[in-house]
C-alpha cells in the first residue's frame, strides 16, 4: 500500500541504514513480494521503530527499481535506489570487499579501488539527500553501520538543525589495521558529523578515538571528541555543544562511546512458550536419529564467523574417537550472504566441501555428522532448532557483537544448554558465564567441546541462569532507547559520559 503522501511528510525520527526492516523479491512469473530481510540491524531497529512514528531510508534489496514510499507493518518506509553498478561497486565492492574484511581484522585480504571509492561516496550523498528530505526541522536522524558512514557530516552539512547519531554494527578495528585504508581521513570526518557515535564494544570506540587523534591530531577527552569549528563556514553558527578547547579555539564535541546492542529477549521467550514449537524441537531431534548430543552452529556464510574453525574442531574429535557420529549430531545452518562477492563463493566451497568429507568419513546411512543447511529460516524454526541444541557453538573470528549467542540465551527458558562462545565477538564482554574460546586454538576448542557436552546439568542451570538475567535485562528496547537518550541530550547539549 504506497503512500504517495509519505515523501512531502517531515518526520521526527528517520532511520537510515543500507538495508530496509522488508527485501523486495520478484519470482518468476514478474510478481513482487516483501519478506523480511537478513542480518542483525533489522532484527535490532524493528521493535522500536513499531513503537513510534518514523521513518526508515534504505535499499529495497534490488537493482534498478524506483520504489514509491509505502508502509510495511506499520512501519513507513522510503526506498533509495541502487543501480547495478551501485550495487557492484558500493556494495559488493567498497561495503562488502574493502570495508568488511578490513574492520574484521583483515581476516580475508581488503580489495581497494577508487571507483569503488567514487561510487561509495556518491551513494552516501544520495542516502544523506533522502534524509534531508524527510527529516523535520530539528528531527533526530539516525544513521546505520559502515555501507554510510559519510551521510553524518554530509547530513549536517546541508542540515546543521538536525541531531545526528551513528551507529557501527561491526568491529572498528585497532589503528594498524585501520591506517591501511586510503580514504581514512574522509572517513573520520564522514562520522565527526554526528553528534553521538555509538560502537558495539569499548575497545572498538578505544580505536576510533585513537584514529581520530593520529589522522586527525583533534582532542579528545574520554569520550568525548573536540572537533575544531571551522568559523568561515556560514553554518558554524547553528552547532550545538559548541565550547573552546585548552589553546582557546572553538569546538564542538562529539560523543564516541560503547552502546551494545542486543535482541528482543521477549519475543525468543515467548517463541519458546508456544507448545507447537516446543513440539517441532522434539521432532527435530527425532529427525536426526536421536542422537545424545545435537550441537548448533548459526550464521550468514561469512568468513568472520569461523565456520571452517569449527567443523575442522569437530572433525578431529570425531577421528580422534573423542566424539562419535552416532551419538553427536552438529546442525550448522549458514544462510546465504553476498554471493557474488567472490570472496563469499570460495569460503562457501570450502565449507562444503569440508562438510562431505567429515560426513564421508563419519556418518552412516542413519546418522550423518554435520546437518548441513543452505537456507535462512522463519524465526519460530530457529528458536526450534535453539531449544533442541544442547550445545551452542559460536566461534566467530571476529563479530560486531553475535546476536545468535543471544537468541540462543533467551530461548532457553528450561534454563539448559551450553554456549560456547568466542572472545572475538562483542558479546563476550557480557555473557562472560558461557565458556568462552578462543577460535584459532583447535585444541582448546576442542577441550571445550568436550567440556560443553560433558556439563552435568547443576552447572549447566547455574550458567545458562546467570547467562539469562544478563540478555533479559539488557534487551534491544534499553539499547535503542539509552542511544536515543544519548542523543536527545546531545541535543540540549548534554553528553551522559556513563552507560545509564
Ligand atoms: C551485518 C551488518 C548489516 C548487514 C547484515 C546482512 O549484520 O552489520 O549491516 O545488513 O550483516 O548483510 P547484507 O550485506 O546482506 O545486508
Amino acid at each position: 500500500t504506497a503512500n504517495p503522501d509519505t515523501a512531502t511528510d517531515a518526520y521526527d525520527l528517520v532511520i537510515v541504514s543500507n538495508r530496509l526492516p522488508v527485501d523486495r523479491v520478484v519470482d518468476e512469473s514478474g510478481e513482487a513480494s516483501w519478506r523480511p530481510s537478513p542480518g542483525g540491524l533489522v532484527a535490532a531497529l524493528e521493535p522500536m521503530m513499531r513503537s513510534q512514528d518514523g521513518i526508515w531510508i534504505g535499499w529495497a534489496g534490488v537493482a534498478d527499481e524506483e520504489i514509491e514510499p509505502f508502509e510495511a507493518g506499520d512501519i513507513n518506509i522510503r526506498p533509495v535506489m541502487l543501480t547495478e553498478q551501485d550495487l557492484q561497486e558500493y556494495y559488493e565492492g567498497f561495503s562488502n570487499d574493502t570495508l568488511w574484511p578490513l574492520y574484521h581484522d583483515v581476516i580475508a585480504q581488503p580489495s581497494y579501488h577508487r571507483e569503488w571509492w567514487e561510487t561509495y561516496v556518491k551513494v552516501n550523498r544520495r542516502f544523506a539527500d533522502a534524509a534531508a528530505e524527510v527529516a523535520a526541522q530539528g528531527a533526530v536522524v539516525w544513521v546505520h553501520d559502515y555501507q554510510l558512514q559519510l551521510v553524518p557530516a554530509m547530513l549536517r552539512e546541508v542540515r546543521p538543525d538536525l541531531v545526528i547519531g551513528f551507529f557501527n554494527h561491526i568491529p572498528f578495528p585497532p589503528y594498524g589495521i585501520y591506517s591501511q585504508l586510503p580514504w581514512r581521513r574522509q572517513i573520520i570526518d564522514g562520522l565527526l558529523g554526528a553528534d553521538v557515535i555509538g560502537f558495539q564494544r569499548v575497545a572498538d570506540a578505544g580505536n576510533f578515538s585513537r584514529a581520530v587523534r593520529r589522522l586527525k591530531g583533534y582532542e579528545t577527552r574520554g569520550p568525548i571528541i573536540e572537533v575544531p569549528i571551522d568559523t568561515d563556514d556560514p553554518a558554524s553558527g547553528s552547532h550545538r555543544h559548541v565550547t573552546t578547547d585548552r589553546r582557546g579555539g572553538l569546538v564542538r564535541t562529539v560523543l564516541a562511546r560503547a552502546f551494545p546492542i542486543s535482541i528482543d529477549a521477549d519475543q525468543y521467550q515467548d517463541l519458546a512458550r508456544r507448545p507447537e514449537i516446543q513440539a517441532r524441537a522434539r521432532e527435530i531431534r527425532q529427525e536426526l536419529g536421536n542422537p545424545q548430543t545435537v550441537m548448533l552452529g548459526v550464521d550468514r556464510l561469512d568468513y568472520t564467523k569461523g565456520i571452517g574453525h569449527r567443523l575442522k574442531a569437530f572433525g578431529e574429535l570425531l577421528a580422534e574417537g573423542r566424539l562419535n557420529a552416532e551419538e553427536v549430531t552438529l546442525v550448522q545452518v549458514a544462510s546465504p550472504s553476498r554471493e557474488r562477492v567472490e570472496t563469499y563463493r570460495q569460503l562457501r566451497d570450502e565449507i562444503e566441501l569440508t562438510v562431505g568429507r567429515i560426513n564421508g568419513d563419519y556418518g552412516s546411512l542413519g546418522h550423518t555428522a554435520v546437518a548441513y543447511l543452505h537456507h535462512g529460516y522463519p524465526r519460530e524454526e530457529m528458536v526450534a532448532l535453539y531449544l533442541a541444541a544442547d550445545v551452542m557453538l559460536v566461534t566467530a573470528l571476529r563479530d560486531g557483537m553475535n546476536l545468535v549467542a543471544k537468541e540462543y540465551v533467551a530461548t532457553r527458558i528450561d534454563e539448559d544448554g551450553v554456549l560456547v562462545l568466542s572472545e572475538f565477538t562483542g558479546a563476550s564482554d557480557e555473557l562472560r558465564q558461557a565458556l568462552l574460546i578462543n577460535p584459532h586454538d583447535i585444541e582448546g576448542l576442542k577441550e571445550t567441546i568436550l567440556q560443553a557436552v560433558a556439563m552435568p546439568k547443576r552447572d549447566r542451570t547455574r550458567r545458562m541462569r546467570a547467562l539469562r538475567r544478563k540478555v533479559l535485562t539488557n534487551d534491544v528496547a534499553r539499547w535503542s532507547a539509552s542511544f536515543l537518550d544519548a542523543l536527545t541530550r546531545s541535543a540540549h547539549g548534554d553528553h551522559p559520559l556513563q552507560n545509564p
